[in-house]
């Protein structure tokens, strides 16, 4: 018989420092009512100057396995996601690993952008359902800030840092998964992108920060988002209106109200912390399911939804 998959727990991390729009309007030319009107955001935290994300990603881990009273040197895997690693290699995962102490763990990053949660916990199920290994870390961990132009008002003013811990069992998980989906459009692979090693290389900041065509991803999140409300629920044979809690990738208040206009209607609750958290890309939806955390009552199914570059897409579905 297939083996049930679940959270045991959730941790979430962001650095201290707090980057307003009103400090934004000092280096660019942009204001707080726009941006607050055409995003929903009002602050972001960010790294200090030379600081690295590991040692969040770490905060979050030892908060998850402290609420589960599990600890980590017994994880069986960590896989992280992230689009801005401290470093390249090792991958993120494994100085997590390092960090926490794990004693005999295999380890790998994922880069599915803003998805990547996502990925990475449906990546965990299938793990965790065919080997012989009973529990794993899925973690995020983002420094969105150290990839946006901040001369370019267009996107300086959507991100911020932070990261989150999601750990994930067949031991007799707390919060079983009931549906989980991944998927890519790739054909849409130049909608959004960042640089790499050639732009770093070759000197040509312009190539390596951020880019996108936001009205192109703002419709397809739109679309995306509405079709999962749908598909993931089916496939774990309930109803959307039976979705207690909704908790999307924090990329635009906007996109999240486009999209969740039937799910309020239907009675599912929108959670949200955008306005002081940003796009944290991978690491937003964690951060928003710890917030919520002490609010969940044993039964509420939460459907998560992360969509970004590729363009890619993630979803799970859970019961408290
Ligand atoms: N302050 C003031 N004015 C601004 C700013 C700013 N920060 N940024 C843009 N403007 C101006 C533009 O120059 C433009 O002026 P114009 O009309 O004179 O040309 C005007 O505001 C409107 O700009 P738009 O780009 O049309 O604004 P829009 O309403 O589309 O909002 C945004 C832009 C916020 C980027 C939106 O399109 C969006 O959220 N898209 C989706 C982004 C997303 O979800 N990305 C996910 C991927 S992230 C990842 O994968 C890592």
């Amino acid at each position: 018989m297939s083996k049930q998959v679940g959270l045991a727990a959730v941790g979430a991390a962001a650095p201290k420092k707090i980057l307003t729009n009103f400090d934004l309007e000092k280096l660019v030319d942009t204001n707080d009512e726009w941006i607050v009107t055409r995003t929903g955001i009002k602050e972001r935290h960010i790294l200090e100057p030379g600081e690295g994300i590991l040692g969040y990603i770490v905060e979050s881990a030892q908060m998850a396995c402290e609420r589960s009273d599990f600890s980590p040197k017994d994880l069986d895997f960590i896989i992280s996601s992230t689009l801005t690693p401290d470093r390249i290699s090792p991958a993120q995962a494994f100085d997590v690993a390092n960090v926490l102490g794990v004693e005999n763990p295999f380890c790998f990053d994922v880069n599915a952008a803003c998805s990547g949660l996502m990925y990475g916990l449906a990546i965990a199920e299938s793990l965790l359902k065919t080997r012989d290994i009973s529990y794993g870390l899925v973690t995020a961990g983002e420094q969105t800030s150290r990839i946006v132009d901040f001369t370019d008002r267009s996107s300086c003013v959507l991100f911020g840092d932070g990261a989150a811990a999601l750990l994930v069992t067949n031991d007799n998980p707390a919060h079983p998964i009931l549906a989980t989906e991944i998927g890519a459009d790739p054909s849409m692979a130049e909608e959004v992108f960042v640089g790499g090693v050639t732009a770093l290389l070759n000197n040509k900041l312009e190539d390596y920060y951020f880019r996108q065509n936001g009205k192109t991803v703002f419709k397809f999140a739109v679309n995306k988002i509405k079709e999962l409300y749908e598909t993931v629920p089916k496939k774990a044979g309930v109803r959307p209106q039976d979705i207690k809690y909704f908790i999307p990738h924090q990329a635009n208040i906007r996109i999240i109200e486009a999209a969740g206009k039937e799910m309020t209607e239907a009675g599912t609750e929108i959670i949200t912390n955008i306005d002081r958290y940003g796009n944290t890309s991978s690491a937003s939806i964690g951060l928003a399911l710890n917030e919520a955390y002490e609010r969940f009552q044993p039964g509420d199914l939460i459907l998560m939804a992360g969509f970004g570059a590729g363009l890619s897409w993630g979803s799970a579905l859970i019961q408290w």
